[in-house]
């Protein structure tokens, strides 16, 4: 029988390949809320996992970000995104991803994030190391901020409350600076495999960040809330980095929670 791992990768390839085509076609977006983006591709793409997930386990409960889940009897929870990077696709820019995480009794177990535009499949499960495209993949020795590309996001939802602003200035002025690529899974997946030193967001969802947690970890890195408690998939925030960092970010945070600025913001005149 194949593993939970083996079946979620088949998935994202086939959804990965379902959103590309859409992409192809430059498909309308409409909008859940004011900044907000859906497509018929997110749609699409989340009927056909829910399907083929409850296909292969129909005792697992489902979560999935454009309300197709499903409440199942056992332990296992599934965390889908269906689309992740969705007005990256809306405006014809090719960084976006599918990903599902898979969580035991509170656990992360196993995660994939299929990239369809570089046909990369990021994938891990707990204790086997995490893969790119099956070969193993680590997190980065870089050892200090000021040496690490690092990467954030902004939530479409509540954006006014977000203090996220006070963070990117900091960390930006310190390190070699931070990229808004637009698609959380991708930030993570990309942390994995060295591309980056480490993402934090405020406000991600459970389908935004749990596959990322587990293929961060096994590839070596550190994951936890800015504060340096521990992770919450869909917590308030969330801190992935390559693990050398960690405890300098971490100290760059406090900072700023505090309200004191290492790099004072420039007046304008
Ligand atoms: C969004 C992306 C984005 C992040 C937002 C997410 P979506 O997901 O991952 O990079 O900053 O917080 O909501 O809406 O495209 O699935
Ligand atoms: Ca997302
Ligand atoms: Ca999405």
């Amino acid at each position: 029988m194949a593993s939970f791992l083996e079946t979620s990768v088949d998935i994202a390839r086939e959804a990965g390949a379902l959103v590309a085509q859409h992409f192809a076609r430059h498909i309308p977006y409409e909008l859940k809320g004011e900044h907000d983006l859906v497509t018929a591709a997110d749609r699409a793409s989340e009927r056909f996992v829910v399907e083929r997930l409850r296909a292969h386990f129909p005792t697992h409960t489902i979560v999935a970000e454009e309300g197709g889940g499903v409440d199942g009897s056992s332990e296992y929870r599934w965390y889908v995104d269906p689309l992740d990077g969705t007005t990256n696709f809306a405006h014809g820019l090719p960084h976006y991803n599918v990903t599902l995480g898979l969580e035991r009794a509170g656990e992360m177990i196993a995660g994939v994030i299929y990239d369809p535009m570089r046909n990369e499949m990021f994938a891990a499960e707990r204790g086997g190391g995490a893969f790119l495209n099956s070969h193993r993949i680590h997190t980065s020795a870089v050892k200090r901020v000021s040496e690490s590309l690092l990467s954030t996001g902004f939530p479409n939802r509540n954006r006014p409350a977000n203090k996220n602003v006070h963070f990117y200035y900091q960390l930006a002025m310190a390190s070699h600076g931070i990229r808004r690529a637009g698609s959380a899974a991708l930030d993570a997946a990309w942390v994995a495999c060295g591309r980056l030193e480490a993402f934090w967001e405020f406000g991600l969802k459970p389908w935004d960040m749990a596959a990322g947690v587990i293929i961060v970890q096994e590839a070596g890195g550190r994951v936890s809330d800015m504060r340096g408690g521990p992770v919450k998939i869909g917590g308030v925030h969330v801190l992935m980095d390559n693990g050398s960092i960690h405890d300098e970010m971490l100290a760059w945070f406090a900072d700023i929670f505090a309200g004191k600025y290492k790099i004072p913001i420039p007046a304008i005149e």
